[in-house]
């Protein structure tokens, strides 16, 4: 009954067994370790088309999120230059807008982004998701720096993409919404590799 056949069956039985097991664990690693694993955005700051051309304050540059495919907090990365060095003051309000659309310049953005802008029901906490506070400049009049937000999210029916962000003339004050002055540069949130 246990012929040679039928071990020589088993033993070829075993090494398929393995090299299923095998290609199983690459292809797993595969997923977990290439873009699967993370959503990326990324929002090319530009100087407000309306500021004048001899205005001092010339922000540009880039800032890149990031977001496990399994949810959770984003990274914010922010790498911004221009800022006017002659000003006392450093901070500047930084907020996403609930609005991407770029065709009056840094102006028609709509309010600071809030998920409770979507029912109407938060009222007392209308544009608090995506207020990052302020940035604040060096003495070279850039800001490089990185954190990480609980409240916005790249993912679902809540994500920002499509949304903007806003460096405002003025830093952010609590409890005077809407007084953090003019939008001094503006971007739109797009998804990247
Ligand atoms: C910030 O942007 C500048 C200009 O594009 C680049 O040279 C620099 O490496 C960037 N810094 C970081 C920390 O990403
Ligand atoms: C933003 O900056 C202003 C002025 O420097 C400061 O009074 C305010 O507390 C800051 N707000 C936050 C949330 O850090």
């Amino acid at each position: 009954m246990f012929g040679v056949g039928c071990l020589k069956f088993l033993a070829m039985l075993k090494y398929l067994v393995i090299l299923f097991l095998l290609v199983n664990l690459v292809s797993t690693a595969a997923v977990d370790g290439f873009s699967q694993e993370y959503t990326h955005a990324h929002c090319e700051m530009h100087i407000a088309p309306e500021l004048d051309e001899l205005d001092p304050r010339r922000i540009h540059g880039q800032i890149h999120m990031k977001q496990s495919a399994r949810g959770g907090p984003v990274d914010v990365l922010v790498n911004l230059t221009g800022f006017d060095v002659t000003s006392q003051e450093r901070n500047h309000a930084f907020h996403i807008h609930v609005y991407g659309d770029l065709s009056d310049g840094c102006k028609n953005l709509g309010r600071s982004y809030d998920n409770a802008d979507e029912d109407k029901t938060d009222i007392e906490h209308l544009g608090t998701t995506g207020n990052f506070g302020n940035i604040t400049r060096d003495d070279t009049g850039s800001v490089v720096t990185s954190f990480t937000n609980n409240r916005i999210t790249l993912k679902g029916r809540h994500s920002v993409f499509g949304r903007s962000i806003v460096v405002h003339a003025l830093p952010y004050t609590d409890g005077s919404k809407g007084s953090a002055g003019i939008h001094i540069a503006c971007c739109v949130i797009g998804r990247s590799e």
